[in-house]
């Protein structure tokens, strides 16, 4: 009998491995994904770490416009700019790193499309997801962490770390940000395949061990 071998090639992919991070503000995303890098370059991994909006030179512009335009942005607009970072970082970013067989940690991905432009700015979250998907070019996450924290919790954390200084996005009123908060967990129970739902109250190196049992499993690290 041969021996079981580790997964060498992701199926959603073809070669390499799309673990994509939600959650609210303050959930913690951005330090569980540098933890998770050094750990999984650590076991030898190739590790693209990106983000949206912004993974490109493109994209920061796009960011730049989303987060910090002042005055009204149509909600429409504002979903089509996502869409736009998303196709230009797919394309040149994402989509290159896995055919080389990396392991892409993204902080943010269509879920958050369809979580804050389809349902709490309300233009829908299945035409959110169609636009998005046709932005992504089908490409789609092996493994999406949602790190679900209760939103005022959030925003302390958020207003701790560098004040109260908010974006756009951030600015919005709590029940736009609980609005989000519940459109993720619909949707982690909708694919519970392909979500980790965690608990961003815990410590963090909770959380990281929790995610890296996950990631473990997906990628067959012993
Ligand atoms: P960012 O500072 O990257 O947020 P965080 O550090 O919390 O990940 O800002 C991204 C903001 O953009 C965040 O408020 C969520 C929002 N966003 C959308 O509304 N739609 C999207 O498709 C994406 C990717 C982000």
């Amino acid at each position: 009998m041969p021996e079981p071998t580790a997964p060498t090639a992701s199926a959603a992919t073809g070669r390499g491995w799309f673990i994509t991070l939600e959650g609210g503000d303050g959930a913690g995303k951005t330090t569980q994904a540098e933890r998770l890098e050094q750990w999984l370059e650590a076991h030898g991994r190739q590790v693209i770490r990106t983000r949206e909006p912004g993974g490109t030179p493109l994209g920061q512009r796009i960011r730049e416009i989303v987060l910090h335009e002042r005055g009204h942005v149509a909600p429409r607009a504002e979903a089509l700019l996502y869409a736009a970072d998303r196709a230009h970082h797919v394309e040149t970013v994402v989509r290159p790193a896995l055919a080389r067989g990396a392991v892409v940690l993204q902080d943010r991905y269509i879920d958050s499309s369809v979580a804050y432009q389809g349902v709490a700015r309300g233009l829908g979250a299945e035409q959110i997801r169609t636009v998005s998907d046709w932005a992504a070019d089908g490409v789609t996450p092996d493994l999406t962490v949602l790190l679900d924290l209760d939103v005022t919790v959030g925003r302390a954390r958020v207003t701790a770390a560098r004040g109260d200084v908010f974006d756009r996005l951030e600015s919005e009123a709590a029940t736009f940000h609980e609005t989000v908060r519940q459109a993720f967990l619909a949707m982690a129970r909708a694919e519970p395949d392909r979500f980790l739902v965690v608990d961003a109250a815990e410590p963090a190196d909770a959380v990281q061990e929790r995610v890296r049992v996950a990631v473990s499993g997906l990628l067959g690290i012993a």
